[in-house]
């Protein structure tokens, strides 16, 4: 089995990042036959126009997945960028995806209403994206739900791609949990960098105690029984707890545990969950030629497996 994912360095990580991301991936860490996880560095600029802060970001990202416990002895991590066959693949995969399939993307819809200028970039967004899960062969993809979409055109342009040429690439399976499909941000709307409403994985943790205690809540009184389901400071909680926490917690809420106390709950969970990752953090910041080393590593890595890909495809379609 081959597991693949990537994010992409357009902002600072949050939690959301993390348990739909990274957390389900590092799942795979040593059970896959190979998993991939690589910085989307290429899908960035279709956002990021400014070169200091794309630099900045995906130095920030490095350091965020090696702190959460991505292991250089048993991933492959890399910068999308560092592997040109991704771009040359995406060409070839281009040529037989249909427009209409890259305008029924929701995506596109979204990010365009949001504001973002619709360069070809980002309407090629997914083609891009099903060539960094092909080029590897990668049958297992853990994503967010909102990735769902983008695993299904890269399944039917690799249907395309086998029905026009032979079969070539493995299709891809989304893994997308359930219980953290889709995390709330403090807002109680999906958590997301584009909305403000993050609690963010690492950096200052005075944001991130500011973020928690400002998360949204109903006017029940400061007593009163809590319906945990509809409790955004639960929904958020429950993610760190194992089924019999979350199930003592929710009593707790229930039985009217005020609001105010169960974001110290919080609080105090988020600081304790990713103390050993902070730290991490902070040693692997201090060492940035072996974290350039690691980064090489994966590249040459990745290199090899994506050159076997696109043997068989420049074959395929008459380029060799
Ligand atoms: P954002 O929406 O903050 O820009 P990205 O689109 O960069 O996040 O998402 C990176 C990864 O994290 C994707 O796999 C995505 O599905 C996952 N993800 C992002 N936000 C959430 C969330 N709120 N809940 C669950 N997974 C999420
Ligand atoms: N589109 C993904 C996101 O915004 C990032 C991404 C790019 C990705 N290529 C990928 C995820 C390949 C999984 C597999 O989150």
């Amino acid at each position: 089995m081959r597991v693949l994912s990537g994010i992409q360095p357009s902002g600072q990580l949050h939690i959301g990042n993390y348990f739909g991301s990274i957390r389900p991936n590092l799942e795979f860490q040593g059970k896959a036959d190979q998993s991939f996880f690589f910085i989307a560095d290429l899908h960035a600029l279709t956002t990021v126009q400014d070169g200091a802060q794309l630099r900045e970001a995906r130095e920030d990202i490095v350091l965020d997945y090696l702190a959460c416990g991505f292991d250089p002895s048993k991933s492959i991590i890399y910068f999308q960028s560092q592997v040109p066959e991704h771009t040359e693949l995406m060409w070839i995969l281009s040529t037989l995806t249909p427009m209409g399939l890259l305008e029924r993307a929701v995506s596109y819809k979204e990010k365009v209403e949001k504001g973002i200028p619709a360069s070809a970039g980002l309407f090629t967004y997914p083609v891009l994206m099903a060539a960094d899960i092909l080029l590897y062969q990668a049958d297992r993809v853990p994503v967010g739900k909102d990735q769902k979409q983008h695993l299904e055109m890269t399944r039917d342009i690799a249907i395309k791609f086998n029905n026009a040429y032979g079969e070539t690439f493995a299709l891809p399976e989304p893994v997308i949990r359930e219980e953290v499909a889709v995390v709330p941000g403090v807002d109680g709307q999906k958590m997301s960098k584009s909305y403000g409403n993050t609690i963010p994985l690492f950096g200052d943790e005075k944001a991130a105690k500011k973020a928690i205690m400002g998360i949204v809540t109903d006017s029940r009184g400061m007593n009163d029984p809590k319906d945990p389901d509809a409790c955004v400071i639960y929904q958020i909680h429950r993610l760190f707890l194992s089924p019999a926490e979350q199930k003592s917690l929710a009593d707790e809420y229930r039985s009217g545990l005020p609001y105010g106390e169960g974001k110290k709950k919080l609080l105090q969970t988020y600081l304790d969950y990713f103390a050993p990752m902070r730290e991490r953090r902070e040693e692997y910041a201090k060492k940035p030629d072996a974290v350039r080393k690691i980064l090489d590593a994966g590249a040459a890595k990745a290199k090899a497996l994506a050159e076997e890909t696109m043997g068989k495809v420049r074959k395929a379609v008459g380029l060799s």
